[in-house]
């Protein structure tokens, strides 16, 4: 499958380009910034929220071959303004969505996040089905982004996956991490189920690996063709050798653990 990824040059992106490629993918790649050196696929520089540069991107990757599906990575992966949470995840995502109309490119694979539902207190395995509870402005702006992909999905029958992705790293590094961990290899596979299994319509998903103690139902996931092979308990004892601290608790309250807390609450404007 041809694939374009946005924010490429990211710490996922980085993961996902060589991943998918070896998985036999055509991936081409654009971001903000230049290709790190040794990048084997095209790569276009540009702003996804900037509707000249995606259709050049778009028609410029076509030359290679139709590009079949969009994975949406690009974006500011922490807190920080309303207006730049607005900007980095909503309107990318909508001028990507505007540009693979005009395409016809039918599928898009989205990275958001597991602070879409921050807020929601922590108790049982939390499903998809939870309402939206944000628990910052990055919270928001992944939550609108959601809501643009179940427009497209509904107006214009595009395919289009919300992954709500835990903690992208090599391994846990912290108690909440044992249960939130999504490692570099199930990442590949679960966008590569997001981007090929038959007809999901609108849907999203969590994204972590196969944690013994994760907090969030991998139901939706796996109906989508995923199948995880790692899980963060490997990684128990090396994080559980430093006692646990208060801030632990604090992160283990909520789904999304220390964005909730005062240190990220300022005025939205
Ligand atoms: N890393 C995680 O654990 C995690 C967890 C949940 C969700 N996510 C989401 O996954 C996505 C990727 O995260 P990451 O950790 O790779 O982030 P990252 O900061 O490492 O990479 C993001 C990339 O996007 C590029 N970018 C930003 N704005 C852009 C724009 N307007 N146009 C083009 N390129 C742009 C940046 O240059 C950067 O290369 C983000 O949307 C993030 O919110 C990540």
């Amino acid at each position: 499958m041809r694939v374009l990824v946005t924010g490429a040059a990211g710490s996922i992106g980085q993961v996902l380009l060589p991943g998918l490629t070896d998985r036999g993918h055509d991936v081409v790649g654009m971001d903000l910034v230049v290709a790190p050196d040794g990048t084997p696929s095209p790569w276009y520089v540009g702003d996804c929220g900037d509707p000249d540069a995606v259709r050049s991107t778009f028609e410029a990757a076509a030359h290679g071959g139709p590009i079949e599906a969009v994975v949406h990575l690009a974006g500011i992966p922490d807190e920080s303004s309303l207006d730049a949470a607005l900007a980095s995840h909503v309107l990318t995502t909508a001028t990507l969505l505007d540009a693979m109309r005009e395409h016809a490119v039918s599928r898009i694979v989205y990275a958001s996040s597991n602070h879409a539902v921050g807020r929601t207190p922590r108790t049982d395995l939390l499903d998809t089905e939870t309402p939206p509870r944000p628990d910052t402005f990055y919270g928001v702006g992944k939550v609108a982004a959601e809501a643009l992909l179940r427009l497209y999905a509904d107006r214009y029958g595009l395919d289009a996956v919300a992954l709500r992705i835990g903690s992208f790293l090599p391994q846990p590094e912290t108690r909440r991490h044992l249960a939130t961990w999504l490692s570099h290899d199930d990442a590949v596979r679960l966008v590569e189920a997001a981007l090929t299994a038959p007809d999901p319509g609108f849907a999203v998903a969590y994204g972590i690996s196969a944690n013994t103690r994760a907090w969030w139902d991998l139901a939706s996931a796996r109906a989508l063709g995923y199948a995880p092979q790692d899980d963060a308990e490997t990684f128990a004892a090396t994080v559980e050798e430093t006692p646990a601290t208060e801030a632990d608790e604090v992160e283990a309250a909520h789904v999304g653990g220390p964005f909730v807390t005062e240190r990220f609450w300022r005025p939205a404007r």
